[in-house]
């Protein structure tokens, strides 16, 4: 039987660098975005390319309900998860003083409280069987205060929070927890900015990265990773 991995917000960026990486190595996937057009073509493309199961649902992950329904959704398809990659996310730039009300929690909803609630939602699963991988996609602006990162960093500072104390909490149980930090990758995250793609890391780099992480020996985990463009942040 095929490994499963569950990837939230597989349809772009570094989500989709990870859907390839992962069915690449004959996993089957399930994934979610708030685009059902873009989830069948996701799913088309990557079933056929590499021959594995592909499971898609329209879920708004900054919704709690959407998002414990989503848990019975995979629930249904498998009572135990290998991987679980918490990667949906949104960039509004802007200040802590200055930008528009509601930024904040918007932010916390889907940056945040989609990994918590899914989190705890598949966790069970991986503690009774006493295996499993758990990456949460967090940022340099987890422990960066950029200018103009508002209340992205303070939900990415929160992200890794959570992250570390369930690397704490996992330890005993054999689930492995990692934490990854990526700079400005090349993603939809940056149309319209000014700046050469060159420039920019690749989504296939952070996906490399955190199939490295998995494949490490059950003996070891690998606890953070912090990624960069070579010429350092923008
Ligand atoms: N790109 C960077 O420079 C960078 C750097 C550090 C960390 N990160 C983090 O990496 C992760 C992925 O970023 P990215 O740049 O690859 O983003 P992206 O290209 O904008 O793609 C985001 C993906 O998440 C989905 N998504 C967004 N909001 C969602 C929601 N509420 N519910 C369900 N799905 C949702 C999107 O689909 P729909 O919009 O159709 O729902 C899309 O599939 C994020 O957590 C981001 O903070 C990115």
């Amino acid at each position: 039987m095929k490994k499963l991995a569950v990837i939230t917000g597989g349809t772009k960026g570094i989500g989709k660098a990870l859907i390839e990486k992962f069915a690449d190595q004959q996993f089957d996937i399930i994934t979610c975005s708030r685009n059902e057009e873009d989830l069948k073509e996701l799913s088309n493309e990557v079933s056929s390319k590499f021959g594995v199961s592909v499971h898609t649902f329209k879920v708004d992950m900054s919704k709690k309900n959407q998002v414990l329904g989503f848990v019975d959704d995979i629930a249904k398809i498998s009572a135990h998860v290998d991987v679980l990659i918490n990667n949906a996310g949104l960039f509004i730039p802007g200040a802590v003083h200055e930008e528009e009300d509601g930024a904040l929690e918007q932010m916390i909803d889907t940056n945040l409280y989609s990994a918590y609630h899914l989190t705890r939602g598949l966790i069970h699963g991986m503690k009774s069987e006493k295996s499993g991988h758990i990456f949460n996609i967090c940022s340099t602006a987890s422990f960066v205060p950029y200018v103009n990162g508002g209340s992205y960093c303070i939900s990415k500072f929160a992200m890794l929070g959570m992250s570390k104390v369930l690397r704490e909490e996992m330890k005993e149980h054999n689930v492995r927890v990692t934490s990854i930090m990526p700079g400005a990758t090349f993603t939809a995250s940056w149309e319209g900015a000014d700046v050469p793609e060159e420039r920019f890391m690749k989504s296939e780099d952070v996906a490399d990265a955190v199939f490295n992480a998995y494949t490490m020996s059950d003996r070891t985990v690998i606890e953070e990773i912090v990624m960069r463009p070579q010429l350092g942040d923008l």
